[in-house]
């Protein structure tokens, strides 16, 4: 009890009336704290030091290989550790706390990190799905409201947003991030951090956001998880770093470095990309933490010769933090004494870590995060539930419904659900579903027996999601035969998508393409129900299925959910934050390609197209139904535009249908000739709209020079004068378009 003394006396001697809240905790907390942190690392040892940027696994859940193990309690105390991930309970939290805080000599406390990547307990819809909302208010409520508020208990730093683009649906990770578009991503990148920090990091609904993974993870080669990344500048800073750079601004507390090469260099030792744009040039004064044993894995991708050789790279590159790596911890005191690494360059990270728990509040109260009351009462709650069915209705997208198969009517007698998710409720949470629990989730028979009460429900699985046998394709027809309406419930597994969780093959898997075929073949009104954390290719399914909501996994409320949208309690309103390949063989595509010297022209030789499929997807970025119809009129753009003024654009959208709905309003940008190639539309603006039937509502954008700015040959950031379309629609593919001129009158 005598060593946390010595840091009170530290702790007391400041008035802590200069920690005052602001909205870019990056930069002002510097002095905020700045005399504060001085003197506590005047009393540190360069090996308590070192403990600060170590960060060890707790007794939570595993979230990557265990290399070397380590009793960290009694790491914990002898000051060897700064931060740790995965520890369960606010109860055991708070144990071990207690014994950094009482039983080091410092006692100073630790940072608890978790990954709480879509709810805590109460999951929320994948963040690929809460994404297609294009909803940011709710996504900022939710972060704040939810995530914080639950998770807060136990956990001091989230390991989320993820920010990474990504354009292959191969990948098992797209399913945790904002999609395939730089803008719309960069916006969600903001209100994700927004929702998490709020203010100020002292209050007691906000945790630090961590943007990951730095750098461009998601176009990891072929799709595969932990690949090779080798791309262009351009690419880097038009597609990939946007995100990034928005989460910085918005003053995101930490980030993490990506487990890929970029270029050949790993990016936990990418001293250029680390330290030289985000720190220096960005001006991120926040913690940068390594993924999961990244800097010892340095060793693996062959540009390390030992953890020793890794650490230094990794503190050169301005890694502050050694997520379970072991490097720093074991090494960076010789590096130090053989003068390789500065103890300048160690005490600037100590001081970032420490900056970050004053402005948690850690040094007032290291138990705030370890409430065990809170986590008794807050978590599941019934207000916690209903916003988690909000926010999977708003998550869904209709992807067709001919002759207005949707909404089922609710007097419909006997209902046949059909398929290996229709009673599942583990599925429904996805991965990354901290501490979430099937048994609390709502499968989608109990949602629809909920929604529609007095109707017969009956339900085969028809065949396992993963397999070859169609044993059981004889019975679900039967039972479908019996039905009114038939309901196919088809996707993947939550274990499907996630991290390490790449697929070859992304068209519904095992014997379901041929459930859903046969059931089609009864001629019944039927809607497929996919559940899925990535774009499918599901042409075939596209071809017979009457009507298809993309459902995604839509969390603890996803079968509620689900059935509110089929029996049309909720008007689906979710647009596509990511392409819907037609074949696999296309993939990448995306809707912001280039042009190139020969697009595609129907039955002409020598164009850009493949000889055995269309180019186009089958549903484009920004694509979604809804029950109701809407129509876009009276584009109004001015014929041009100084380069000093902001254009001013106006729309005219009407609801045309009967049903009250929801639309988002997609602006696209093309700069036609520049002095580099450009992309053929580029999202800058949307708007989401309510509109009640027959109303129209005018929406209007503002472009500035800096939404039709770009690198251009020299590297300079310009909107080159000359002719620009403007397109806008209800997605990337049907708009109506307008030109204008960029003028600039001040020739200097
Ligand atoms: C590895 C993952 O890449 C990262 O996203 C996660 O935050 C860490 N493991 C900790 O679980």
């Amino acid at each position: 009890m005598k060593k946390p003394l010595i840091l009170a006396l530290i702790i007391l001697s400041f008035s802590f009336t200069d920690c005052q809240p602001n909205r870019q905790p990056n930069k002002e907390t510097t002095h905020a704290f700045a005399n504060k942190i001085d003197s506590l690392l005047s009393l540190m040892t360069l090996d308590e030091k070192i403990g600060q940027l170590n960060q060890l696994t707790g007794n939570g859940e595993v979230t990557g290989p265990v290399t070397l193990s380590q009793n960290y309690q009694e790491a914990i105390r002898n000051g060897q550790v700064g931060s740790m991930l995965n520890v369960n309970g606010a109860a055991y939290t708070y144990k071990i706390q207690k014994i950094a805080v009482e039983e080091s000599r410092l006692g100073i406390p630790l940072i608890f990190g978790y990954d709480v990547i879509h709810g805590y307990k109460t999951i929320f819809p994948i963040p690929l799905g809460e994404s297609a909302s294009w909803d940011l208010e709710a996504i900022e409520t939710k972060c704040k409201g939810c995530c914080c508020r639950s998770c807060r208990r136990r956990t001091t730093l989230d390991f989320a947003p993820m920010v990474d683009i990504a354009r292959d649906p191969r990948w098992g990770r797209i399913m945790e991030g904002a999609g395939e578009d730089p803008y719309l991503g960069s916006q969600i990148a903001r209100a994700r951090v927004r929702g998490f920090q709020g203010n100020d990091l002292s209050e007691n609904n906000t945790i630090m956001a961590c943007a990951k993974h730095f750098m461009a993870y998601g176009a990891a080669e072929a799709g595969r998880d932990y690949n090779t990344v080798d791309m262009s500048k351009r690419r880097l800073h038009e597609v990939y770093l946007p995100p990034f750079k928005a989460a910085v601004d918005e003053g995101v507390a930490t980030i993490m470095t990506s487990f890929n090469e970029f270029n050949g260099i790993p990016m936990t030792g990418n001293k250029v990309y680390v330290n030289e744009l985000l720190r220096h040039q960005w001006n991120f004064n926040g913690i940068v933490v390594s993924d999961w044993g990244s800097i010892a894995e340095m060793i693996t991708h062959g540009a390390a010769t030992d953890r020793k050789d890794a650490a230094e790279q990794a503190m050169n590159a301005s890694v502050d933090m050694d997520m379970e790596g072991h490097a720093y911890l074991h090494h960076l005191k010789e590096l130090v004494s053989n003068g390789v690494i500065s103890q300048n360059q160690i005490d600037q990270a100590v001081k970032r870590i420490l900056e970050k728990k004053f402005e948690l509040g850690l040094f007032e109260d290291p138990y705030r995060y370890c409430d065990i009351e809170r986590e008794a009462t807050v978590t599941l709650s019934k207000k916690h539930r209903s916003l988690a069915r909000e926010s999977a209705r708003k998550s869904m997208i209709l992807l067709k419904n001919d002759h207005k198969t949707l909404p089922f009517s609710k007097n419909v007698k006997t209902i046949a659900v059909i398929g290996p998710l229709g009673e599942s409720k583990v599925d429904m949470i996805g991965t990354w579903n901290a501490r979430g629990e099937g048994k609390d989730a709502v499968s989608l028979v109990e949602g629809i027996s909920n929604v529609v009460p007095d109707a017969r429900i009956l339900y085969a699985k028809g065949c396992e999601t993963e397999g070859t046998s169609t044993s059981e394709f004889n019975k679900a027809l039967q039972i479908a035969q019996k039905a009114d309406i038939v309901i196919a419930a088809v996707g993947e597994r939550a274990m499907m998508s996630g991290e390490a969780l790449s697929r070859q093959d992304i068209r519904l898997p095992g014997m379901q393409e041929a459930l859903v075929k046969k059931l089609a073949s009864l001629k019944k009104p039927m809607a497929v129900v996919l559940f899925n954390g990535r774009p499918l290719v599901i042409t075939e399914v596209a071809k017979v299925a009457p009507a298809i909501l993309e459902s995604w996994l839509a969390g603890t409320e996803a079968g509620n959910a689900i059935a509110d949208v089929l029996f049309g309690d909720y008007n689906p309103s979710g647009k596509l934050p990511v392409t819907f390949p037609y074949s696999l063989g296309q993939v990448p595509v995306y809707y912001a390609h280039k042009n190139t010297g020969r697009p595609r022209i129907e039955n002409s030789r020598y164009t850009s197209k493949y000889i055995d499929g269309p180019n186009k997807p089958l549903y484009p970025f920004g694509y979604g139904l809804s029950y109701t119809s809407f129509s876009y009129n009276n584009l109004l753009v001015p014929e041009t535009m100084s380069g000093e003024e902001t254009l001013l654009i106006s729309v005219d959208v009407t609801n045309t249908g009967e049903w009250a709905g929801e639309e988002v309003v997609q602006l696209y940008i093309n700069d036609s000739v520049a002095s580099v190639t450009r992309p053929v539309k580029a999202l800058k603006k949307f708007k989401k709209i309510l509109l009640q039937p027959g109303k129209t509502q005018t929406v209007q954008f503002e472009l500035t020079t800096d939404d039709l700015a770009f690198y251009n040959r020299n590297w300079k950031w310009v909107a080159e004068p000359g002719y620009f379309t403007i397109f806008v629609g209800g997605n990337s593919e049907n708009t109506l378009s307008r030109d204008f001129q960029l003028v600039y009158n001040n020739k200097n």
